[in-house]
Formats: C-alpha cells, sequence, structure tokens
C-alpha cells in the first residue's frame, strides 16, 4: 500500500513547527482539532513526504501516553486504501487488530480512517483514497 504520511506525536504543535521549518517542512494547512480524536493536527511537508503533527486535545488523549512513553516521536504510518473495506479484512486475517473503528478525519477532508496494531509493527493507519 502506498504511503500517505508519517504521524508524529508532539507536545505542542506551534513549538515543533519551529524545528520542522528548520528541516525543511512547510504547512500545508492549518491546524484542526478532532474533539473526537482528542488531538490538535497540522499536516506538514518537506518535499514529497507528508508528516501529520499530533498533539493532545483536552483530557485523556491518546497522544499524552506515547509522549510519556517516547517524547516527541513518529508512532504511525498512514496508507491509502482503494478498498478500505477489504483491506481491513485482510489485515486482521494477516495479524493485525482493529483499534479504532472506520471514522471521518476532519483533518484529511474527513475522508475515512482506521487504526490497526500489530506488536512487530506497532500502530498503522488506513486511509480511504
Ligand atoms: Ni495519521
Amino acid at each position: 500500500m502506498r504511503i500517505h504520511h508519517i504521524g508524529y506525536a508532539v507536545k505542542n504543535i506551534d513549538e515543533a513547527f519551529k524545528f520542522f521549518k528548520i528541516l525543511g517542512f512547510e504547512k500545508v494547512n492549518e491546524k484542526v482539532v478532532d474533539e473526537e480524536r482528542k488531538v490538535k493536527i497540522l499536516f506538514v511537508k518537506n518535499n514529497e513526504y507528508l508528516v501529520e503533527l499530533i498533539e493532545p486535545y483536552g483530557r485523556d488523549s491518546p497522544i499524552e501516553n506515547i509522549l510519556k512513553n517516547s517524547g516527541s516521536s513518529p508512532y504511525h504510518i498512514c496508507y491509502e486504501s482503494k478498498d478500505i473495506l477489504k483491506d481491513i479484512e485482510m489485515l486482521k486475517n494477516d495479524g493485525f487488530v482493529l483499534i479504532s473503528e472506520l471514522s471521518a478525519a476532519p483533518a484529511i477532508n474527513n475522508q475515512k480512517v482506521c487504526f490497526l496494531y500489530n506488536r512487530k509493527v506497532g500502530i498503522i493507519e488506513i486511509l480511504a483514497e
């Protein structure tokens, strides 16, 4: 599957972006609050590489744990799928566990996404094209 972006946990998007800018990244759009997932998101781009900066939002954001365990760090790769229901089934049969149901992602034009996990791989995200 084609890679869409790398998801990168940060404590504060504005502070982190100052440094990503030094590394050659520019903003793709403005910050988006995803209330349902308890995150703020900013997509940034360095040539063909798209990175999603993800900051905790509100109480009990799942990003808090990632920051606590690993600090600022990449923690998921998002893959594009042309047939997402089929690919979810395929991945489940191949040892991935669905950790969040398919739902609209406000930061990606409300395209459908879901997250899966495998102990050998970690977290992956699948995006419906
Ligand atoms: Ni993502």
